[in-house]
């Protein structure tokens, strides 16, 4: 595995992965228990942000206190199984700066065409972190990394719960410079671009869509 990709594999988020892979859980469970391994995944994919210090006063003295350093950190959602990953990820980082990147599959070409895109201001000065649950392909990750790119993000890292090698690969060759944080690398991708064993549709798990 590429020193590129971080897999996080603390029990709690195991567990939470495997009630969301199976089939029966309902889609409020998955949504709930999406949100939730949502809050391990932030804090894992922040883990090296950084950091400065503040002067304050506690009730028995003055210390120089540890806090994030720069401007509001930039989530960037890929739409739209990323919102749920999202949702989460702003309980715990509730000031950050969001933004959303549309793409759709171009059938002739097979490759991913914008259709919306709308972001933070001036994200050269902000660490971005760009959220979908799935990294399949890889095509719809490069694509929304090269976009947040041409609008000056530097510092980007890019998080997902489910990761196929193939995108693993995609993503590594074209942004070797953007960590990918997960919580399971999977076998393969199937001929339908599914993840195996992966979790389904991921979209449709969480909105109820079929
Ligand atoms: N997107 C999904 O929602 N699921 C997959 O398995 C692959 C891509």
């Amino acid at each position: 595995m590429p020193d590129l990709v971080t897999v996080v594999d603390h029990p709690l988020v195991q567990h939470k992965l495997t009630l969301m892979r199976d089939k029966t859980t309902s889609t409020a469970g998955f949504r709930q228990l999406l949100r939730e391994i949502s809050h391990l995944l932030a804090y894992e994919v922040t883990r090296d942000l950084d950091m400065t210090t503040r002067r304050i006063e506690t009730p028995l003295q003055v210390i120089d206190a540890p806090i994030l350093d720069g401007k509001k950190l930039a989530l960037i959602s890929i739409l739209r199984a990323g919102n749920g990953l999202l949702d989460g990820i702003l309980d715990l980082i509730p000031a950050a700066r969001v933004g959303f990147v549309g793409l759709y599959r171009d059938e002739g070409t097979l490759k991913p065409v914008q259709y919306y895109f709308k972001v933070p201001d001036r994200l050269e000065e902000r660490a971005t972190i760009v959220v979908d649950p799935m990294l399949a392909t890889g095509n719809s990750a490069v694509a929304a990394v090269d976009l947040l790119k041409q609008a000056g993000a530097a510092n980007i890292r890019f998080l997902c719960l489910l990761a196929a090698p193939e995108g693993i690969a995609c993503m590594t060759q074209a942004h070797p410079d953007v960590p990918i944080v997960t919580a399971s690398v999977d076998e393969r991708l199937n001929d339908h671009g599914y993840i195996v064993p992966g979790l389904g549709d991921a979209g449709d798990r969480m909105y109820g869509t079929k």
